[in-house]
Parts: structure tokens; C-alpha cells; sequence
């Protein structure tokens, strides 16, 4: 059985969480609370509602932006989104996911990419995605001082190359793979990893042979720490949801059926009512009166362009 604490606090508000709360976290088996945001609005959820990382992920290529994959989205759409973020968090840590094409070409492209989303959009960290040529670039972004968070198993950037949005490793020599990039990254100096669609299974085998702190999507339990997609755990998104999205709320719906009464309300003229107006004081209204008659005709007729 367990010996690990099964709760762990919210962080201290206005208290920023550092790369130090989360190695503590992890040493003190507390779970790491890690959930998506993309504007000022979605920040100040997060930031309200008390979780350690907010990740301004490339998911919001679809999410918010409406792209149908991740790939397509560019370094200044995730800079204007992780600005808008940024404007709205004060205590959990911020991480901006470089997206597809901003890191792969070179060390001094990753590092040069990196650094606008520090200067820039004022994060905190960046993430990049997958194993192999990414190591190199995490160690060269580590090495400019920016610290980094890894993310094997299903990445969704190469997904094509993976044979679609699907779990990965479930044969071990796959498993093998997925071990040997989550330690290769490790290795390289990234602060945390996100394990994305893989067996339990296999998180469970190679939680003891890691010493960052690990947040799954998808991973099953074991691991230091959860992290959901914003829309898919709010309802927001209406696009197919993977298995392991559990959703806690259905605002999608509640969005609907607010716009669908107010328009119902426009169109039978209950809306506006007269305390949604402004007044103007009798007299006033008296001397504009006067003032159009001597200033301003008074039929709409006589503004009709001559015939
Ligand atoms: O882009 C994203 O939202 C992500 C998370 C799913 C980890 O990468």
C-alpha cells in the first residue's frame, strides 16, 4: 500500500511557486495540480482556483484559435496568448509550450525562441516536446537559464509520425523508447516531464527511475502530478475528447443557453429593461429638446440623399 499523502495544499496566493516548491513537492509525494490556460480570463480561474502550473499549451491552436491540429500555430499567436495569461496569474508557475517549427532546426533557434517567451510574454518556463533531437535543444535552452519541461509518450506535434493521436508505448521495445527519452531529458537539465497517453503500466516502472517531478495527461495515477486541457476538463471544447478527460463541469452548454436567452430576449424586446439604461435629469432633457428644434429638422426624411 501507499505511504504517500494523498492531498496536498494549494499554493500560498500571490506567493509565485518556483522550480524549488515543485522538487519539494515531489520529494514530499504531494500531487502537483497542472491545468492549460490561453487568455486573461482562464488565468484568473486558474489563479482563483489554486493550482501550482498553468501551461499555455500549443493545444490552444484548437482549443482557442480553432486550427485542426497543433501544428500549425505560430511562435506570435502563442506569444499574444501567453501574454494574456501572464496578465492574469500571479502565484502559479507559467510555462509557454514552444510550438512546432520554433525549436527543432537548431540549438540557437530553440535558445532564441525561448528567450521571447521569457522576455516577451513573461513566462516562467518553456516546454518542449519529445525525445531525440529535443534533448539537445532542452539542454541548450537550460543552458541560456531558462528552465525547461519535457513531454514524451504522445507528442502531439509529430503525431502523424506516431500513427495518429493514439497511446504510445504499450510494447516494450516502444516503452523502451519513451524510458530512454524521459531520462535523456531528465539528463539534460529539463525541471519536469509530462508522460502524455501511455500505459500505466509503464509510468509505474519508470516513476523510481525518475528524480524530476513527472505530471501525467493520461499516465494513469502514479505519477508526481495531473495536468488537463482547460476546455476539455471545463466543457468548453466540443471537439472529441480523449479517454482520459474526465470533465468537471459543462460550460460549453451553459455558454449556449446564455447567448440563446439573450438573443431570445433581444428579439422579444425584454431586453434591455429601463435599469440597464442611463438617465438624463428632465431639465437637460428639456434643453435638448429645444436644442433640436432650433439646431436639427425633425423628420429622418430630410436626411435622405437628394433623389
Ligand atoms: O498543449 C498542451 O495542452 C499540452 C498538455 C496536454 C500537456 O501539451
Amino acid at each position: 500500500m501507499s505511504t504517500r499523502p494523498t492531498a496536498s495544499a494549494p499554493p500560498a496566493k500571490g506567493k509565485p511557486v518556483t522550480l524549488s516548491a515543485l522538487a519539494e513537492k515531489k520529494a514530499l509525494g504531494e500531487p502537483i495540480a497542472m491545468v492549460t490556460a490561453y487568455d486573461f480570463p482562464s488565468a484568473q480561474v486558474a489563479e482563483e482556483a489554486g493550482v501550482d502550473v498553468v501551461l499555455v499549451g500549443d493545444s490552444g491552436a484548437m482549443t482557442v484559435l480553432g486550427y485542426p491540429s497543433t501544428v500549425p500555430v505560430s511562435v506570435e499567436e502563442m506569444l499574444m496568448l501567453s501574454a494574456a495569461v501572464r496578465r492574469g496569474l500571479q502565484t502559479p508557475m507559467l510555462v509557454g509550450d514552444l510550438p512546432f517549427g520554433s525549436y527543432e532546426v537548431s540549438d540557437e533557434q530553440a535558445v532564441a525562441t525561448a528567450q521571447r517567451f521569457v522576455k516577451e510574454a513573461g513566462c516562467d518556463a518553456v516546454k518542449l516536446e519529445r525525445g531525440g533531437t529535443s534533448v539537445a535543444r532542452a539542454k541548450a535552452i537550460v543552458g541560456a537559464g531558462i528552465p525547461v519541461m519535457g513531454h514524451v509518450g504522445l507528442t502531439p506535434q509529430t503525431a502523424t509520425a506516431l500513427g495518429g493521436y493514439r497511446s504510445q508505448g504499450r510494447t516494450a521495445e516502444r516503452a523502451l523508447e519513451v524510458a530512454h527519452d524521459a531520462l535523456a531529458l531528465q539528463e539534460a537539465g529539463c525541471f519536469a516531464i509530462v508522460f502524455e497517453a501511455i500505459p500505466s503500466d509503464l509510468t509505474a516502472e519508470l516513476m523510481p527511475r525518475l528524480e524530476v517531478p513527472v505530471i501525467g495527461i493520461g499516465a494513469g495515477p502514479d505519477t508526481d502530478g495531473q495536468v488537463l486541457v482547460f476546455h476539455d476538463l471545463l466543457g468548453i471544447y466540443d471537439g472529441h475528447a480523449a479517454r482520459f478527460v474526465k470533465r468537471y463541469a459543462d460550460v460549453r452548454k451553459s455558454m449556449i443557453e446564455g447567448v440563446a436567452a439573450y438573443a431570445e430576449d433581444v428579439r422579444a424586446r425584454r431586453y434591455p429593461e429601463p435599469r440597464h439604461g442611463y438617465t438624463m435629469a428632465p431639465d437637460e432633457r428639456e434643453r435638448l429638446r429645444e436644442l433640436l428644434r432650433a439646431r436639427i429638422p425633425s423628420t429622418p426624411a430630410t436626411f435622405l440623399p437628394p433623389a
